[in-house]
């Protein structure tokens, strides 16, 4: 297993490229299973979520051939197996969003139930209730979800949960409802940016969907579609990391390829703790020069503040100069970050959903455990800050979601090694 040698402190400075959203390029995957001919993705990061959604595929009949470029082709191949073993899903959870396109596509779909992660509970019982809406028989058999629909119908399908509506459920009915018969009205739907994405790409396929990035999409069922070209888009949430580790540094970060319009609520946030943060020739620049200031941060369903960022600006508010309240509205246990970020002289109390973050001078450098994708870029950004030697072991949950993280942290200025253990 691959470990992070971090030495700090250190001051960010230069231009870095974001990648293609993983969000995003997921589902986009997952909606080749719709075409009749073969769908090209640009800009698809490669990262280990990706590569375990091209062995999904593969598995499920999709012929892939990816280019050094980060092009992917695509091209629907065998209609045999839809089945979506229990080995992958419990690699990478977002494996659920074939089980939309292949009960549209093939009539039926055999996927296994994801369980919980490091970021708490995650059931998928609106994604259910969302198909069975359209008309899908869903049993469960020996931990797998069995789907069936002749031909699925058009329907209202509301999917607002406790937390918000739901965007991989948003997409799940979304590819079911493209070859559906009839309209399909799905209100709550999430707003996400890798939602507006996916209803681009189903539509240069053929599809009638309206509404994306809007809580109503409508959608007009037609017999068949097409492969089709497309670019995912920039990772907003990968942006932003690089954004709080600008401000974090006292740097001078330049990003290119990014999109500011899909990053308001953290870069409003980001200004508030003093931090400059600018559009710039297509993407954005942060800067800051002084001690961070205290704010208070509440995750919601996009446009809001993103839960996948919270993690991440804990960091950043950790140093802040005052108490800072960060409270989680999406997986209200997802503070795994937190005790080894107290292992680093954080100042850090939980109260229930909420983290009170008295800020101090410094981190200092420790040996640190990755719980989970952002939780371990969390404490990557702690290292960068930290005075002295942090280790954080199980990198291979960054590796799930961030291209490159230490080669492009490296090249504007951070000093990290990977090691084998
Ligand atoms: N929920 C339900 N029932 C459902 C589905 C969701 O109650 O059927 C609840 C969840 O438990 C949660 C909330 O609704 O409290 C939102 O969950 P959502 O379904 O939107 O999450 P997801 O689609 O499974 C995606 C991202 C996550 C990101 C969340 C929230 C992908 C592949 N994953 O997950 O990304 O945190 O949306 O924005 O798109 C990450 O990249 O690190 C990551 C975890």
């Amino acid at each position: 297993m691959d470990i992070f040698v971090i030495q700090g402190p250190s001051r960010l400075k230069g231009r870095v490229e974001i990648s293609g959203a993983k969000n995003a390029a997921l589902p986009l995957m997952a909606a080749s299973l719709l075409g009749e001919g073969p769908t090209t993705l640009c800009r698809v990061p490669d990262l280990a979520d990706i590569r375990t959604m091209l062995e999904l595929l593969g598995e499920l009949g999709v012929a892939a051939a990816r280019e050094q470029d980060g092009t992917v082709t695509l091209t629907p191949a065998d209609a045999d197996c839809s089945h979506a073993r229990y080995d992958i899903v419990r690699k990478m959870r977002a494996s659920v969003c074939v089980l939309g396109p292949l009960l549209a596509r093939r009539g039926q779909a055999r996927v296994s139930m994801p369980g919980g992660c490091a970021i708490g509970a995650r059931p998928i019982d609106l994604h259910l209730r969302g198909l069975q809406a359209l008309g899908a028989q869903i049993d469960l058999d020996q931990g797998d979800i069995v789907a069936r629909a002749k031909r699925l119908r058009g329907a209202t399908v509301f999917l607002g949960g406790p937390f918000g509506s739901t965007v991989l459920g948003t997409a799940n009915v979304m590819m079911a409802a493209v070859l559906a018969e009839g309209r399909t009205v799905i209100e709550s739907a999430a707003c996400e940016p890798e939602i507006a994405d996916l209803a681009d790409l189903l539509n240069a396929m053929g599809a009638h969907v309206s509404g994306g990035g809007t809580p109503r999409l409508v959608i007009d069922g037609v017999d068949e579609l097409t492969g089709a070209d497309h670019e995912v888009i920039p990772d907003r949430i990968e942006a932003g990391t690089f954004l709080a580790a600008g401000a974090l540094t006292n740097g001078e970060l330049e990003l290119s390829h990014c999109r500011i319009d899909h990053m308001l609520a953290v870069v409003e946030k980001l200004r508030e703790t003093g931090a400059i943060v600018e559009p710039s020739n297509g993407g954005a620049v942060v800067a800051a020069t002084r001690r961070v200031e205290p704010t208070d941060v509440t995750t919601q369903p996009y446009p809001g503040f993103p839960t996948d960022l919270q993690a991440q600006v804990m960091t950043l508010l950790a140093l802040a100069d005052g108490n800072s309240a960060v409270t989680e509205k999406i997986f209200p246990d997802r503070f795994m970050h937190v005790p080894e970020l107290l292992r680093m002289g954080a100042n850090i109390r939980k109260e229930g959903p909420t983290a009170i973050v008295t800020g101090v001078k410094r981190l200092v450098g420790a040996p640190v455990m990755a719980s989970d994708l952002r939780a371990s870029a969390a404490l990557v950004l702690a290292g960068l800050i930290a005075r002295g030697t942090t280790t954080v072991r199980r990198v291979y949950h960054v590796d799930r979601g961030y291209e490159h993280i230490e080669r492009k942290l490296c090249d504007v200025g951070a000093r990290i090694e990977r090691l084998s253990e």
